[in-house]
């Protein structure tokens, strides 16, 4: 780990990326190029969780009021353009989602819309509540590579929608093919045809500037501790608690809080309103399960904060000119047909990218290989990326990639010499 260095927030705000850099507690000796999976923190982060643990080792205090995180809650609902009772600081993307498919009102008449690229969070959760309760899944495969368009993925979506279709649900990005999803479009066509959404956000926090309200879902689930940096076990979750209709006209849905110590213990919630006006606390209901640990809130809530400072807009504008430049480095090393992610459509551009590194076609689908690739760019060159595999459509086989993920704190040098050692890798592999 780097020396501790603390900036404070009218130098972030202004500060360069080298020095901004010096703030996260990154190995000096690694490239780190998964953000995808798990962030950095800085040093104030791990600061403000060990001081938070101690202050609460020991002490006779009542946990519970602090468990509800009443004041984290509505300083990060804030950050998304929504609500503290639609806000709730969870335990990672996983939890978030299992709560949002568990809580929702499914029965054997209804049938859900997702895609064979999402997570496992998805898809098990999904294929669980088809067991229990005979909910149909429908899996679309979305193109992927350099020319896909907004119009193909939502093209995509509204082809499989039926009458019976009641939720849809997509990545903000797609952890294999790093399609940032058109969530706007998507969700002006739910709305069109009455249905629920739920965006799996897991890489939304910390990497882009959003206003969860304006983009019309009505569920998130987002990691804490991927782009947003904040401690491992800490995630987002998000429900539509109101109504409003330029945003998202529709009735709010039947949903369950499950896991809760709020929820009634005798009848049933109130009814839910109409209006702009919530009529009762749905984030309480879902935050407030038991005792917590108020440390990984206020080290979210200390990660957002540095956010603010620095700026999530500038810090979009770096993260996404980080991955564009990453784009063409690819390109030039290993071809634009390399890459399963998009290219040339910028709206949907994020900082993921996702390429074949073998010239062979056959390659694509030797998950050994890509395997080993992966685990040599960590062994001898400490450099982290991660593989993935996924569908494509028309093709038989399931498709392996090398995937790199850029964040703030990456470089254009760090970018140039991983693109280099890869592509001297992949010859010697060949
Ligand atoms: C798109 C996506 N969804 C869900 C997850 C699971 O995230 P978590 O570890 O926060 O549960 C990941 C993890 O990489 C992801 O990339």
């Amino acid at each position: 780990m780097t020396q501790s260095v603390r900036l404070d927030a009218d130098t972030l705000a202004t500060a360069s990326w080298e020095s901004i850099r010096e703030i996260f507690a990154l190995d000096p000796g690694t490239t780190h190029l998964n953000t995808g999976t798990i962030g950095a923190m800085p040093h104030e982060v791990v600061e403000v969780y060990e001081r938070v643990t101690r202050e609460w080792t020991g002490s006779l205090a009542n946990i519970y009021p602090p468990s509800l995180y009443p004041e984290y809650r509505a300083q990060i609902a804030a950050d998304f353009g929504v609500d503290q009772d639609e806000m709730v600081i969870c335990h990672n993307s996983t939890e978030g989602i299992a709560r949002i498919i568990a809580g929702l009102d499914l029965g054997p008449d209804d049938e859900v819309l997702t895609t064979t690229h999402e997570c496992f969070s998805v898809l098990s959760n999904f294929n669980l509540a088809h067991n229990r309760f005979g909910v149909k899944v429908n899996l679309v495969t979305l193109p992927s590579g350099p020319d896909v368009t907004v119009e193909d993925v939502v093209h995509t979506f509204e082809a499989a929608l039926t009458p019976r279709t009641k939720v849809m649900a997509f990545a903000a990005t797609t952890l294999f093919t790093g399609t940032r999803m058109p969530i706007r479009e998507l969700c002006d066509l739910a709305q069109r045809h009455g249905v629920i959404t739920m965006i799996d956000a897991a890489l939304m926090p910390g990497m882009v500037d959003v206003n969860l309200r304006e983009l019309g879902v009505d569920f998130m689930a987002g990691s804490g501790s991927k782009f947003q940096c904040g401690p491992l076990g800490t995630g987002l979750l998000y429900a539509r608690n109101k109504v409003f209709p330029e945003h998202n006209p529709l009735p709010l849905p039947r949903f369950w809080p499950v896991i809760s110590t709020w929820y009634p213990l005798v009848g049933d919630t109130p009814a839910r309103t109409k209006t702009a006006v919530e009529t009762y606390n749905m984030g309480d209901y879902l935050q407030s399960a038991g005792s917590a640990s108020i440390a990984r809130a206020a080290a979210l809530a200390k990660a957002c904060e540095i956010w603010n400072a620095i700026g999530r807009g500038r810090i979009e504008d770096r993260i996404m000119e980080l991955g564009r430049y990453a784009k063409q480095r690819v390109a030039e090393h290993f071809g634009e047909s390399s890459l399963y992610t998009p290219l040339h459509d910028t709206r949907l551009h994020a900082p993921l990218v996702a390429f074949k590194p073998f010239r062979a076609p056959e390659d694509a689908w030797n998950i050994k290989k890509v395997m080993a690739f992966v685990d040599r760019l960590e062994s001898a060159h400490r450099i982290w990326i991660r593989w993935v595999e996924f569908e494509v459509p028309g093709s038989p086989h399931m498709h392996y990639a090398a995937r790199i993920c850029t964040h703030l704190f990456n470089s254009h040098d760090e970018i140039d010499r991983t693109l280099k050692i890869m592509a001297g890798l992949a010859d010697e592999m060949a």
